[in-house]
């Protein structure tokens, strides 16, 4: 069932069912989340069972404000709280050393916790009204089901999981794809998940250098400043965020000789990329949509666009590679992970 967000109704009835166990569709600034008191193990179990997500696979806790984080982990590193004052509240979570014993389900059972705290509204009224009657934080991983494509939309969250779930309805998501992770746990922090935030705003928030794990890859003398216990994100299976379509990641040339290639022509093709002359000669139907020229516009539809092509019934979406520069990260990890076949997730 869809409700609008911003009403108290709907709100006091979101706390409702989270204090009684259940399950909430919510939204953030990045996608929406399934959210469940992140204390309440038998609550978080109904997540995991709904999403078909592997129960080692943690979630992450969302708190109302930088205040909470002390109920979860009490040891942070400097940067981590310079990371929190700059951009929280927004689409990043921090991985912290967690305190013994807690949100166990949630974090499955590692010592570790990934936090974040929200900027959308109405993930920040539900989150102050829940720490009101001592809720502390809400587990919520994307809205979707394990492998598939993360909602944008209350009525993606539908979609995925039909009218019986309660879903707070804020809109179509500000940023679009997830919020960017961030490992604070090795000494120096290292980006687990690219998101919409670049390795430079990153830095300059956090004061010192924020690396990648390719930078810790290439770099032996990097290696040796950090520690060695690397947490895993799923997110970076290396197939995710998976339509039912084919997802080919082209360049414009390739495209163009792809569509000159009869073997196509019998394709219902959806093709996201920047405007081609040689559409308006093609003789076969071709579902076309432009692709935005900065990353902050493509991130925002992205995954409406993966939808959508799903939705008209094609068999291939064509999408033409983004540039391979810093601040298109987030986004050429998410095409990546959507085109990546031959997988269980496919
Ligand atoms: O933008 C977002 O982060 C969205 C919205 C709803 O907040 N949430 C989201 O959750 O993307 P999910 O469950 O789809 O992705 C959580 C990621 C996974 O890749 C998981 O492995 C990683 O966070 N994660 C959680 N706890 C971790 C930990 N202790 N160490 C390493 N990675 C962790
Ligand atoms: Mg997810």
């Amino acid at each position: 069932m869809i409700v609008p967000g911003k009403s108290m109704g709907s709100l006091d009835k979101a706390v409702e069912l989270i204090r009684a166990g259940e399950l909430v569709g919510l939204p953030t600034e990045t996608v929406y989340g399934l959210g469940a008191n992140a204390m309440d193990d038998q609550a978080v179990a109904k997540i995991y069972a709904l999403k078909g997500r592997p129960i080692d696979h943690p979630l992450i806790v969302h708190v109302y404000s930088k205040d909470e984080v002390g109920y979860f982990s009490n040891q942070l590193p400097t940067f981590a709280h310079h990371l929190m004052g700059s951009l929280w509240p927004g689409p990043l979570t921090l991985i912290l050393h967690k305190r013994e014993g807690i949100a166990r389900a949630c974090t499955a059972d590692l010592q570790t916790i990934a936090i974040r705290c929200p900027k959308h509204e109405v993930a920040q009224t539900l989150l102050k009204e829940c720490k009101q009657v001592g809720i502390w934080g809400l587990a919520a991983p994307s809205a979707n089901r394990f492998g598939r494509v993360s909602p944008t939309t209350a009525v993606h969250v539908q979609e995925e999981f039909g009218e019986s779930l309660f879903v707070l309805d804020g809109g179509a998501c500000e940023v679009g794809i997830e919020s960017t992770i961030v490992d604070c746990t090795r000494g120096r922090p290292i980006v687990l998940r690219p998101g919409i935030l670049t390795l430079e705003e990153l830095s300059i928030c956090a004061k010192v250098p924020v690396i990648t794990e390719r930078d810790l890859m290439e770099s032996s003398s990097l290696v040796e400043q950090v520690d060695s216990q690397a947490p895993q994100a799923s997110g970076t299976l290396d197939s995710h965020y998976a339509p039912r379509a084919l997802v080919r990641l082209l360049t414009q040339a390739q495209i163009k000789q792809r569509l000159t290639h009869e073997s196509t022509h019998s394709l219902k093709l959806g093709l996201w990329s920047q405007p081609l002359e040689l559409l308006k000669n093609a003789n076969f139907p071709i579902y076309w949509l432009e692709i935005p020229s900065t990353p902050k516009e493509c991130a925002k539809v992205l995954f409406a666009q993966l939808r959508a092509f799903d939705g008209l019934g094609v068999d291939e979406i064509w999408v033409q590679s983004p540039k391979n520069s810093p601040e298109w990260a987030g986004i050429n990890d998410r095409l990546l992970r959507a085109a990546h076949t031959g997988t269980e997730h496919r």
